[in-house]
């Protein structure tokens, strides 16, 4: 029977819709999937959507939508996107799956019942986008997260706990006797500084809203929604249920994720398993992080962009290729559309394209389309496949290992010695001669059996140019990635000519999904903005919590505005001829919130309220329905 192989990414928040670095965990999770199951492993690949909690809810309510309808809408997109990158995820998992929540009760009553879960108060701040507590020395100067960078806000609830400290040494344990647990290896060192200076206990339930799995023991309490996400990783392979499903995939082999969620794989979902005595996943790997174009991805700044903008213009096996290729699994990295390019043009036009059309030409020309017969080889022959052994053997010890760029070197060895090959046994004169006719027959087919090696091993990055490749040169096996060796290609099978399989791109005339900064029309400063530049301006509905004089002035006043799941900002305005302060209390305004803070006659200032002025004085700028506080205004 096959050995099984679980991989998982994490699942993904449904508040925005999924970029480019979104896409690149499922990316690689499916190449390691696609790459085991050709190895011969019987897998179950996982992904989904996180869909509780109050990031989840405040977008859903910023849209005006029912939050579960929301959700159905933003896990289909999900999954559609999935398909059209052709991912072969063999599940699916939904936080808000009945399923799920049934196992996310059944995991903390268990945890309570092993006296690892108690009552007690929570103060803290909290970080609602990343939806994650920080202790205050973590925080930067402006009470900003260390994640994300967004402001943390204040909470205060009466909360249970998760005595997550008491793992605190096994945990050490357990990275000091399996240093492969977290990899990269660099990751470990940053989870055991954390770990040195000992675990808090962890507050795993929350009351101010009700967008979560209550808790069965006391329904009031809705669970925090990492310990609901975490536990998808055995409630969509039937834990508690299904015992004989869980018991053949668990423990995972791989859970693949972004290292800024690396200590809530490291640390708590290890301590969250201890705790009901299950084993522990094989593997965590937390990678880098992509930015594009040497920039950051985000909403304000337009480039998360949808990756389907980028399949209108270049493949996806392109892109998958282009992302293992030239950018380090495990490091940063930038994706680049002029280095795609470039990976396009030369690795795949120039290296692997040329390859495949010279070979079909060329069995064309010299042996009527059909895969000849070889004979004895030369020694040219003889160092192809020996180049195409070496190379089978590096590439699965890097696949292996998941160092998928280090793999792609090695393959494209062989590529381009393919080549070289053509061009030291030439062909084209050896078809001149009547007795050099096994001579070239023995090269011709040497060329259709090292694409189909090169196919084999390429499968997992890039399946439809495998597929292509292998139909290309009459080849129908499966893609088998245990028993793949030289000289094993069929002969007498018909080659099929076809279009080139990575057109050049010409780089001066090939419009980018994202337009190189000379490209972008210049705004006029004079006059107008751009929407790029307007739509950097983060502007919020707010409600004014309190408001004072400042003192020694006429005209400032000191406002506290509360910003939703920014938080509280204090905010200087200077409308205090206009307005008396102590009115203000509940009134709903417009308030710049990502402006730098400014101090204002020594006063510090978070924000600006917009209003409008006249010769009669200031009139503050507000809302006509009841929006809640923290709401996008564009
Ligand atoms: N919902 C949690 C995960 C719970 S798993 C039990 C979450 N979701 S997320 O949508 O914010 O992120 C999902 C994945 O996308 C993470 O692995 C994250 O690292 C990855 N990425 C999001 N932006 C990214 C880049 N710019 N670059 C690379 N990966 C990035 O966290």
């Amino acid at each position: 029977m096959k050995s099984p192989y679980y991989v998982t990414t994490p699942i993904y928040y449904l508040n925005a819709d999924p970029h480019i670095g979104s896409a690149y965990t499922t990316i690689i999770a499916d190449i390691v999937a696609r790459y085991r199951r050709a190895s011969g492993y019987d897998v179950f690949f996982l992904t989904g959507t996180d869909e509780h909690g109050q990031s989840v809810l405040n977008a859903a309510n910023s849209s005006n939508t029912d939050v579960q309808k929301y959700c159905d809408i933003m896990a289909d997109r999900f999954e559609r996107l999935w398909d059209e990158l052709q991912i072969t995820n063999d599940g699916f998992v939904r936080t808000t799956d009945k399923n799920h929540m049934k196992t996310v009760q059944y995991f903390v009553e268990r945890m309570l019942e092993q006296g690892d879960i108690y009552k007690g108060k929570y103060e803290g701040w909290y970080c609602v986008p990343c939806e994650s507590f920080w202790p205050a020395d973590d925080l930067g100067d402006e009470k900003t997260c260390p994640s994300c960078n967004r402001r943390v806000r204040w909470i205060t609830e009466d909360n249970y706990f998760f005595r997550l400290s008491k793992y605190n040494d096994s945990l050490i344990d357990l990275f000091r006797k399996q240093p492969d647990f977290l990899l990269p290896d660099f990751r470990r060192n940053e989870m055991l500084r954390i770990l040195e200076n000992g675990l808090k206990d962890l507050s795993i339930t929350r009351t101010s809203f009700k967008w979560g799995v209550p808790m069965s023991s006391d329904p009031h309490h809705v669970i925090y929604v990492w310990v609901d996400a975490l536990i998808n990783y055995v409630s969509a392979i039937g834990y508690p249920h299904d015992r004989e499903t869980f018991n053949r995939w668990w423990p995972a082999d791989l859970h693949l994720i972004g290292k800024e969620i690396n200590r809530f794989h490291s640390l708590v979902w290890p301590a969250m398993l201890m705790s009901i005595e299950l084993p522990l996943p094989r593997h965590v790997y937390a990678h880098g992080w992509l930015t594009v174009n040497g920039q950051k991805i985000s909403k304000s700044l337009g480039n998360a962009i949808d990756p389907r903008e980028f399949l209108k213009v270049y493949s996806n096996d392109a892109i998958r290729y282009y992302l293992v290729r030239d950018i380090q699994f495990g490091r940063d990295g930038d994706f680049s559309e002029v280095n795609l390019i470039g990976r396009i043009n030369s690795d795949l036009a120039n290296d692997l394209g040329n390859l495949l059309h010279r070979t079909v030409v060329m069995i064309n020309k010299f042996a009527g389309g059909i895969v000849p017969e070889p004979a004895e080889p030369t020694p040219a022959d003889s160092q192809l496949v020996e180049i195409a052994s070496w190379t089978i053997d590096e590439y699965k010890e890097n696949m292996d290992s998941l160092r998928f760029t280090r793999a792609m070197e090695s393959l494209w060895e062989l590529v381009r010695f393919g080549n070289k090959y053509i061009d030291l046994t030439e062909p084209w004169l050896l078809g001149k001669r009547a007795e050099k006719k096994t001579q070239l027959d023995t090269v011709l087919y040497n060329l259709a059996d090292t694409l189909r090696t090169v196919a084999m091993l390429i499968s997992p990055v890039m399946p439809s140019t495998a597929e292509e490749i292998l139909n290309r040169i009459g080849c129908d096996e499966t893609f088998d990635l245990e028993n793949v060796r030289p000289k094993m290609l069929k002969c007498g099978t018909s080659v099929k000519h076809g279009e080139p399989l990575f057109p050049r791109i010409d780089l001066s005339r090939h419009k980018r999904v994202i337009p190189p900064p000379d490209e972008v029309i210049e705004e006029d400063r004079e006059t107008t903005i751009g929407i790029d530049t307007f739509g950097r301006v983060d502007l919020r509905v707010g409600i004014i919590v309190s408001g004072e004089r400042v003192k020694k002035s006429k005209k400032l006043v000191k406002l506290l505005v509360d910003l939703g799941d920014l938080g509280q900002r204090q905010v200087v305005a200077g409308i205090g001829k206009s307005y008396d302060p102590s009115d203000l209390t509940g009134r709903k305004v417009v308030v710049v919130a990502n402006l730098s803070p400014a101090k204002l006659m020594g006063i510090e200032s978070q924000g600006m309220i917009l209003a409008a002025t006249d010769s009669d004085g200031v009139s503050l700028l507000t809302v006509d329905t009841d929006v809640k506080p923290g709401t996008s205004v564009s």
